[in-house]
């Protein structure tokens, strides 16, 4: 079973670069102390590196909320992977917040994928059925369409190197989050699906989050499944007590 994996997607908060390292001074003893699990937090790109250096030295890493594939030019308001390197282990891509309020396609969402692996940092790679798709019975279809898409061209060797977080989207921020059962059913196909891409021992390796509306109270349900190997977190990583309980009910996997 792969090690379990925590992300705490900041968002657009807090509203300042001060409170962002209020906020990783108040994380970095107690989530320090959990262990058996990795920890990631996803500030915004202004405040990585005062969030970096406020986490120097603790087992808690750094992602970023996004990248664009392309290395350097003229892409005004952008950031490229090579930016990231050095304050960044992770990137989140293809959040649905991106995909549905500013168009990312798969195949975009499949260029920052590569570009995150090429330049040695790990892809959380993001997926997830709408509201309208599930009703219509297309959860699974659309999820398996998105992580084939966003898988294309990475070697079978690197899939392993690949984090996928399902994230139906009627979950997030919502306080709605998939039932056991429903993310166990999604997140299973995820990894059936990836034995039909790789093979099994290499499916098995891969670290499948959940996301939607994880927090302290849901959390240990959700560690308990079996194909759930960590959470990617949104509102819950904003209070350190929350994303604590978090990472210690995902510890006890391991
Ligand atoms: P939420 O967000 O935990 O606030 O639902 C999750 C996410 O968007 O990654």
């Amino acid at each position: 079973m792969p090690t379990p994996l925590v992300v705490g997607n900041w968002k657009m908060n807090p509203p300042s670069i001060a409170e962002a390292v209020a906020l990783a001074q108040a994380l970095r003893a107690p989530l320090g102390a959990v262990e058996g699990v990795e920890r990631v937090v996803c500030p915004p790109f202004v405040a990585l590196p005062a969030v970096a250096d406020a986490l120097a030295g603790s087992p808690i890493v750094l992602g970023a909320q996004n990248v664009h594939p392309q290395p350097k030019g003229a892409f005004t308001g952008e950031v490229s992977g090579a930016m990231l390197q050095g304050v960044c282990s992770h990137v989140i891509v293809g959040h649905s917040e991106r995909r549905h309020s500013l168009g990312e396609t798969d195949d975009f969402v499949n260029a920052k994928v590569l570009a995150v692996l090429g330049l040695g940092m790990t892809p959380v790679l993001c997926v997830g059925e709408t509201l309208e798709e599930r009703d219509a019975g297309e959860a699974s279809a659309v999820v398996e369409r998105q992580t084939a898409a966003g898988l294309a061209g990475v070697e079978p060797g690197d899939v392993t190197k690949v984090v996928l977080a399902y994230e139906p989207v009627w979950a997030i921020g919502t306080g709605r989050a998939a039932t056991p059962e429903t993310a166990q059913e999604m997140i299973g196909g995820i990894r059936a699906h990836l034995v039909r891409l790789t093979d099994s021992a290499t499916a098995a390796q891969v670290r499948l989050l959940y996301g939607g509306s994880v927090n302290a109270a849901n959390a240990a349900e959700l560690a308990a499944l079996p194909d759930v190997d960590g959470a990617l977190v949104g509102g819950a990583s904003l209070d350190p007590d929350a994303f604590v309980a978090i990472a210690r009910a995902f510890a006890t996997r391991a």
